[in-house]
């Protein structure tokens, strides 16, 4: 059983390899420390809090949990929350990054008993480590073979009893074997306006920029659903209202800036435009396959997939049928055609 932990003994632990998204400094000035401070995704949150209690109050290793969802949404900011609530440390590495088996025992033979292990992009986890992976996230064992021919044996090395925290934008690229594994599988969802709202204000008091009511509102409902896209938001919005605005963000000055962002009322980007736009002048709303929309808008399939996909999906742009993706009636409307009878034909309104 772990000691409890010690009063300061939370360390932000340190990077090991490249992390999926690059942290800007006001990133990190902007990142909730704590739950009290993370707004939105309220059952992910209940959640961790039950694992957190329930582990502190046991004074063992927290269960392994898995985050998922889009980029931007909080998972980073969630394993190093869990890190200070427990007042643990968080080690932090990448799946790309652990290429080979001595990798992750080097990882693994350095943590100490209740560490976290924060493992983004775990879906890029080469096949033949993840394998070893099952041993040391079930029974804190690693078997690993050293030398090669005749020589060859195995080692067996005990590790601490460390808590994996696994973050994927891509959960369905994970292996039933390894999902299997996480006691908690948790998903974070796209953030609701009021709750973006909130997320914006709170970021404005710690920028010290003044912000109204419907200011931030306007940049709200542009911010796709994301708090990482409402921060970026703010702060260019923060550019623009110093240059132009007397420092003040207001709805006419969140609105021209972001206009000047070419970011629409609905906070669809110019990729998202172009994807609609090549559908219906193309494709005739579809079924049109992900990999040719992808070549024909000069982007990388997975970031379609990851990245503008999903969000155009939730919020009913796009349709996604086993022959590909379907343009929706709102879809068509968002590039300012409509949809003819049939689906087929469009005109310009
Ligand atoms: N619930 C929240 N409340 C306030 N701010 C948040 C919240 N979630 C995320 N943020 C802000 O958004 C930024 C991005 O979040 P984070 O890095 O955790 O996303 P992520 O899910 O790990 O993304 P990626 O998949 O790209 O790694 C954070 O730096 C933080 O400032
Ligand atoms: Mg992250």
């Amino acid at each position: 059983m772990a000691a409890p932990p010690a009063a300061g003994a939370t360390g932000l632990g340190f990077i090991t390899g490249a992390l999926s998204a690059p942290t800007s400094p006001t990133e990190a000035a902007l990142r909730p420390l704590s739950f009290g401070d993370f707004a939105g995704q309220p059952k992910t949150v209940e959640r961790l809090q039950v694992m957190v209690g329930a582990a502190k109050r046991r004074g063992e290793a927290l269960n392994h949990i898995l985050l998922s969802g889009p980029p931007g949404l909080g998972k980073t900011t969630l394993a190093f929350i869990l890190g200070q609530e427990l007042g643990r440390n968080v080690r932090v590495t990448s799946g790309p990054v652990i290429e080979k088996a001595g990798d992750l025992a080097g990882l693994l033979t350095n943590l100490e008993e209740g560490d976290l292990l924060f493992i983004d992009e775990i879906h890029r986890i080469p096949k033949t480590v993840e394998e070893y992976l099952y041993s040391a996230m079930e029974d804190f064992r690693l078997d690993i073979m050293i030398d090669q021919g005749p020589n060859a044996r195995s080692v067996r090395l005990s590790i601490p009893k460390f808590t994996l925290v696994g973050a994927t934008t891509r959960a369905g690229l994970l292996t039933a074997p390894l999902r299997s594994r996480f006691t908690l599988n948790t998903r974070l969802d796209y953030y609701d306006r009021a709750t973006l709202e909130g997320i914006v204000r709170r970021s404005c008091g710690l920028l010290k920029v003044e912000i109204d009511s419907a200011g931030a509102k306007e940049i709200a409902a542009r911010a796709r659903g994301t708090p990482r896209i409402a921060n970026n938001l703010v702060n260019f919005v923060r550019d623009y209202a110093s240059e132009k605005a007397k420092g003040k963000i207001t709805q006419p000055v969140a609105a021209a800036a972001l206009e000047l962002l070419e970011i629409d009322a609905a906070g669809l980007d110019e990729m998202d435009k172009r994807i609609l736009r090549l559908m219906a002048a193309h494709y005739q709303g579809g079924p049109v396959g992900l990999g040719t929309i992808a070549i024909a808008v000069g982007e990388e399939a997975d970031t379609l997939e990851e990245v503008h996909e999903p969000f155009l999906i939730q919020e009913g742009y796009l349709a996604r049928t086993a022959q590909g993706r379907v343009l929706t009636a709102k879809g068509y409307g968002a590039i300012g055609l409509k949809a003819a009878t049939g689906g087929d034909q469009a005109t310009l309104l």
